[in-house]
C-alpha cells in the first residue's frame, strides 16, 4: 500500500506553504514511508522534545527551521532546556553549554510555541483531551497521554516532533490507530496490601518493574484496588518508560480504554500473564537503589517535573524540620508550577528549609551539578535508572518523605514498614 498524500500536504511538499514546511513535510513523508503509513492525520497539538540540548546537530537542526521562517501549525508546548533560562549561573553550567543550549531555546521560541519548558506538559492548563489526536516527544509525557488522558501519539523521537508541529501532520499508525491500542501482555497485582497501593513509592517501583518486563509492548495491570493520583500514574509512567519502552498502559476498572480486562485487551487473549508479588516489588525496589552506603549529599526530586500537589505535599513534610547543612536538597520543576507554588504562599516555607528550586530543565539533561555532589537521593524511579550511566553519581531510592528525612538526617533513611517481608 503506497502512501496516500492529501492536495494540502503536496502543496506543503512542493514548498507553497514556505520553506520550513517544505522541509518538514519531506521528512514526515520519508518516515511515514518507512513505517509503512497509509496516509497522514491531522494532529490537533504537539509536544517538543528536541528543546533538549545535546550537541551541534540538534541545534543546527532547530536554527535552520527558525532561519526557514518556521511556525507551528497548532498548539505546541515544550519540554525541557539544557538550561534554567534565567538562573543557569547559580549552577555548575559552563557558559561554553548555556550559550548554544539558549540559541537553541531561542530557536524553538521563536516558532510561535508556548513556553512550557516542562517535561510534565499533561499537567499544564493546555493538556490534551480524550482521543485527541497529537504528536508528542519525551517518554513520560507520551505515556501518561495514551493512558491517563487517552489521547493518541507515537513514541515521537527528536527532531520529528516539531516537523509534525510545523505541519499539524502525522503518520497514521502505531498508537495513532485504534487497532493498535490493544493491551498484549497481563500483569496481575498478588496480595499487595492497599496501604502499599496508597502509597507514593509504589508506583515508581511498579513503573520499573513492569518497563522491564513489558519492555514495548502495552501491559495491562489488573487487580488494583484504588485509584492512583495523577501524580502516582505519572511516577509509574515515567518508570516504565525509562526501565522499558512502554509508550501506553492499561489498568483495568482505572484508565478511560480499559473499563473491563475484555476492553483492555480488546476481546484478545493475553500473549502473556505474569503475576506481580510482594517479592518482586522489593527487587525493583532493590535494583533502583544503586548507593550501598548510607552517606548523601543531594536529595533530588521532581523527576518528572515537580506537580502543584507535589509542591504542596513537600511543604507539608518540611513544616517545623531543618536541614542537614551537608545535604543540598534540589526540587526541579517548571515555571508555571512554581509560580502556583509562590501564590500558595509555600515557596517561602521550602526555601527556609533550604531547598533550591532549578526550572526549564532537571539535572539529568543540564550539566548543572557540582563535582562534590556524589551520593544522590530520589523518589523518581527516572532519575535512579539514568543517574549511574548519564550522571556518574550513586543514586538511592526512597519515598518523598524518605528524602525529606534523610535530608533532615544528612544520611539515607528509608522506611520499610510497607515493604517488610
Ligand atoms: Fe523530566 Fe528530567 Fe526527569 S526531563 S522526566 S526531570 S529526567
Amino acid at each position: 500500500m503506497t502512501l496516500q498524500l492529501t492536495e494540502r500536504d503536496r502543496a506543503m511538499l512542493r514548498g507553497d506553504e514556505g520553506a520550513a514546511k517544505k522541509m518538514a513535510m519531506s521528512i514526515i513523508i520519508r518516515m511515514a514511508e518507512i513505517s509503512k503509513a497509509e496516509k497522514l492525520l491531522d494532529i490537533v497539538g504537539a509536544h517538543i522534545d528536541s528543546t533538549v540540548y545535546i550537541g551541534d546537530a540538534g541545534l543546527e537542526f532547530a536554527e535552520k527551521l527558525a532561519s526557514l521562517g518556521a511556525k507551528v501549525a497548532v498548539p505546541t508546548t515544550l519540554n525541557v532546556s539544557g538550561i534554567d533560562e534565567h538562573h543557569w549561573q547559580e549552577w555548575a553550567v559552563a557558559s561554553e553549554w548555556a550559550n548554544p543550549a539558549h540559541r537553541q531555546m531561542i530557536a524553538y521560541r521563536s516558532m510561535g510555541t508556548i513556553q512550557t519548558w516542562t517535561c510534565a506538559p499533561y499537567q499544564a492548563p493546555t493538556k490534551p483531551a480524550f482521543g485527541d489526536q497529537i504528536a508528542w516527544g519525551e517518554s513520560n509525557a507520551i505515556v501518561f497521554a495514551n493512558s491517563v488522558i487517552g489521547a493518541r501519539t507515537e513514541r515521537y523521537p527528536d527532531l520529528f516532533d516539531i516537523c509534525c508541529a510545523i505541519t499539524g501532520r502525522a503518520p497514521a499508525m502505531g498508537l495513532h490507530l485504534s487497532k493498535n491500542r490493544a493491551g498484549k501482555i497481563l500483569f496481575r497485582l498478588v496480595d499487595i496490601s492497599e496501604e502499599l497501593q496508597k502509597s507514593d513509592d509504589f508506583y515508581p517501583v511498579l513503573g520499573n518493574l513492569i518497563g522491564k518486563l513489558a519492555l514495548d509492548k502495552i501491559p495491562v495491570i489488573d487487580g488494583m484496588t484504588i485509584r492512583p493520583t495523577d501524580d502516582q500514574f505519572k511516577a509509574f509512567g515515567a518508570g516504565a518508560a525509562s526501565s522499558g519502552g512502554v509508550a501506553m498502559f492499561h489498568v483495568v476498572g482505572v484508565t478511560p480504554e480499559a473499563p473491563t480486562l475484555e476492553d483492555a485487551f480488546h476481546g484478545n487473549e493475553p500473549a502473556q500473564i505474569t503475576d506481580v508479588t510482594m517479592d518482586m516489588l522489593r527487587e525493583s525496589r532493590q535494583a533502583l537503589n544503586h548507593s550501598n552506603s548510607s552517606k548523601l549529599d543531594m536529595v533530588a526530586v521532581g523527576c518528572p517535573h515537580l506537580s502543584l500537589v507535589e509542591y504542596k505535599k513537600l511543604a507539608s513534610l518540611v513544616k517545623g524540620k531543618s536541614k542537614h547543612p551537608d545535604v543540598q536538597f534540589l526540587i526541579t520543576s517548571n515555571r508555571a508550577m512554581t509560580q502556583l507554588a509562590q501564590e500558595a504562599g509555600i515557596l517561602s516555607l521550602l526555601k527556609d528549609f533550604g531547598v533550591k528550586i532549578t526550572v526549564d530543565t532537571c539535572s539529568l539533561t543540564s550539566p548543572m551539578l557540582p563535582p562534590e555532589i556524589k551520593k544522590m537521593m530520589t523518589n523518581s524511579a527516572k532519575h535512579s535508572y539514568y543517574s549511574p550511566g548519564l550522571l556518574g553519581r550513586d543514586v538511592a531510592f526512597g519515598s518523598l518523605e524518605d528524602c525529606v528525612n534523610s535530608a533532615v538526617a544528612g544520611h539515607i533513611v528509608q522506611d520499610e514498614r510497607l515493604w517488610k517481608e
